[in-house]
Parts: structure tokens; sequence; C-alpha cells
């Protein structure tokens, strides 16, 4: 097959972590069409086989661009006011109880139009795309209405076309109750199952269907019911799990084969065995715990002991985690939850990559989509240790450098 030799890339003496694992010697990289051809280590490198490859880098540490798993990206306004009432005591259950938090977000973002909202929601894209990530799930969820819910995934699908990353979207019809609905929470768990989620899946808009499950939200008997609703629509499945209280919410995501369980700072361990069997990855987001100045830990020992996959995201939404710099995250994965540096690093790549269902992202290996990131560092565990952004020299997406410094 003759190859066009402008598609093909090569980096030498690079450290390498493939999602997983730091590869104990320097490596040569190949890559082409968009794709990893080639990994060798020093001395199996034969140069022919760099024949008609573009020199683009040597040196460095290179990993799989990041994954961030779970954001809600899309938004308009802001809630610095909310966060300084937190700062004098109020807490973030009394705040939307109040119905401010989520709900101050919906009026902002029900009044904005689309382009109103990609204006809004490109600064936050850029500065994750320039601290290294390639793949961005991003939730609906301040709509609550099919009609502006709709509305933010079809933004969300459009930041995905102006920008090089790959956005899944999920729709998170239930995330809370909107002031219409007030007293009839079933109404609106009727209306998320039978308009909202038909609607997403017709229109190819969602990639998953995700719920809040807590006690300011939904029951875990409405979340079963929604999940039903998302399974008869062939969409995968996710929860806001055990984030302020321990619902069951996690074991109830395992049961219908949830992809992944996400905050569960009060997961239990019957949880954590469900979750295991299930194969349900356990999604940590330390800048919602940081934010909250929440105090109980996610069981991080269990699920290390019972193997459940650990991934990391920012979480970046406008109340619990306006954070959106994915390395500062890792440190936060670190600093708080006593993950290794390397587990915080899997986490926000192969980990991550396989609570979007997408276990073929987020790893480097012979055949491997090409999404990749080239930093400034000596070792990867550097990226979690120190808080500092510009380290990311180049960042390759699909094959093609997207960002070169
Ligand atoms: O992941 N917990 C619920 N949802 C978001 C917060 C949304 C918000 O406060 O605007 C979270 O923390
Ligand atoms: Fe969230």
């Amino acid at each position: 097959m003759s190859l066009s030799p402008q598609l093909r890339r090569l980096w030498r003496d690079v450290t390498l972590f493939d999602g997983l694992c730091v590869r104990p010697a320097p490596m040569t990289v190949l890559v082409e069409d968009g794709r990893v051809v080639g990994l060798w280590s020093q001395g199996e490198f034969d140069e022919h086989q760099a024949e008609a490859a573009i020199e683009c880098g040597r040196g460095g540490v290179m990993t799989p661009g990041l994954v961030d798993c779970h954001s809600h990206l899309v938004y308009a306004g802001n809630r610095a006011g909310e966060f300084e009432q937190r700062l004098e005591g109020v807490s973030y259950a009394e705040i939307a109880r109040a119905g401010g938090g989520i709900l101050s977000t919906v009026r902002a973002t029900r009044a904005a139009s689309e382009e109103q909202l990609v204006e809004a929601s490109l600064p936050r894209l850029d500065a994750l795309l320039a601290d290294g990530v390639t793949t961005l799930e991003i939730k609906s969820g301040y709509g609550l209405s099919v009609a502006d819910e709709l509305k933010m995934l079809r933004v969300a699908r459009r930041l995905g076309q102006l920008r090089p990353v790959r956005v899944l979207t999920t729709l998170l019809g239930a995330h809370a109750l909107p002031p219409e609905f007030a007293g009839d929470s079933d109404g609106y768990i009727a209306l998320v199952c039978n308009e909202m989620i038909p609607a997403a899946a017709a229109e190819g808009l969602a990639d998953a269907v995700d719920v809040f499950c807590e006690h300011i939200a939904f029951s875990p008997a409405q979340c079963e019911r929604v999940f039903q609703a998302a399974q008869r629509h062939g969409l995968a499945l996710k929860a806001h799990a055990e984030q302020l209280s321990n619902q069951g919410a996690s074991a109830l995501a395992a049961r219908y084969q949830g992809l992944s369980a996400d905050h569960i700072e009060f997961l239990d361990e019957a949880g954590v065995q469900a979750m295991a069997a299930a194969g349900t990855v356990a999604v940590l987001l330390p800048g919602a715990f940081h934010c909250l100045r929440e105090t109980q830990l996610p069981p991080i020992e269990l699920l290390r002991r019972h193997k459940v996959p650990m991934a990391v995201a920012s979480d970046a939404n406008p109340g619990t985690s306006p954070i959106c710099f994915p390395t500062l995250v890792l440190n936060l994965a670190c600093t708080l939850f006593r993950l290794t540096p390397r587990e915080a690093l899997s986490g926000m790549t192969a980990h991550g990559a396989r609570a979007l269902g997408r276990p073929d992202l987020g790893r480097i290996e012979v055949g491997s989509p090409a999404d990749l990131c080239l930093w400034d560092i000596q070792q990867p565990a550097e990226l979690a240790y120190a808080v500092q952004p510009g380290r990311l020299r180049q960042r390759i997406f699909k094959g093609d450098l997207t960002h070169a410094c």
C-alpha cells in the first residue's frame, strides 16, 4: 500500500505513559493516518521505518490525550454569589432547596440562545484543550424542558465541530425539578422518559443518559424509570451517585449495566461490589469535593481492593466545580483522595475512556487512535505534582498537530 508522506509523523526519545503504565525506556512513536502504527524502545528501531515521516519532536513525556469523562461545560451565567454564600456557611443543599444552585443556572441557560451558549462555552473548552483534553463528555441538565435540553445537546455537538476534540454528549434531564413541575416530580420524570429521551435519541443528540439520584434531586425508583427508558432507546447509562448521601444509586446503575457511577463519596462496600461485578467505572470528581469543602472521602481503598477502575474528571460546572484545568484535577485527586499520580493519570486517560464506553481511547498502543499529548516535563508524575499551566508542548488529535509551542 502506498503511504501518503505528510500523514506519517514521528517522535523520538519520549518517556511514554500508555494510559496504564509508564514504559521503562524512552520510546519512538510513529503515527500514520490518524493511528499509532509503531512503538519502539531504543535499539528496536530501524531507521528505514522512519522513511517519509515528519520528525515532530524529541524528548519530553508523551501521554494519551486526556479524557475528561464528566463535565457540564455548556451553561450561561455564573454562581460566584453562591460561592460567597457557601463560604459564609450556607450548604449546597440549602441553596438548592431555596431555588438557587442548579435552578439558578437553569434560568440563565433557558434565557440564552444556542449562539450565546456556544460563545459562553468556547473559552472553557479552549482552556481544557490547552491543558491536553482530546475527548470530553458534556452533559445537558440546565434546560429541564424538552426544547432546552435538546438546545444544550445541540450546543455540545456544535462545540465538537468547532474545535479539534471528540465530544460525547449525555442527556441529564433528571438533574433537578424545574419550577413548573413543583410538587410533581413523578410528572417530570414521565416527561424525561416519554418525551425527552425519545426526542434526544431520535435526533441522535445523546450518547448516554445520566441522573442525579439524591435527596435534593430524584429517588432511586425515579432514576430506575429513567434507566429503563434509556435502555429502550439504546442509550448508555450513568449516574450522579452517592454525592451527598448513600441512596444505593451506584448499585442501581450497576444493575442496569451503567457505564459509570460518579462522585460516590458515600458509596458503601455493597455498592462497590455491585460495580465490580458489572464493570461499572467509579468516576472521582475531586474538584467538586474541594469546592464544596466536603469531608466524606470516596472509598478509594475498597475500590482498589475490588478492582473497580477509577476515572478522574473535571466535573466542570458553574456550581460545584468551576474548574477547567484538568491537570489541577489530577493534583486534587492525589492530594485529596490519595490516588497515586499513576492512578490519577490512568483515571483521566484509559479509565476515563472506559467510563464513556470508549475503551479504544485513552491508550497508546499500536492501533490506537492518535490522540496524544507531548509535555515539557521529565516524568509523568509531574503532571499531578505541579499545578502549572503551559507544559503542553504538542497536542495531537486524530494524528494532526493541533497545539504546537
Ligand atoms: O456534578 N451534583 C449534581 N450536579 C453537578 C452540579 C451542578 C450544579 O451545581 O450546577 C455536579 O456536582
Ligand atoms: Fe456532575
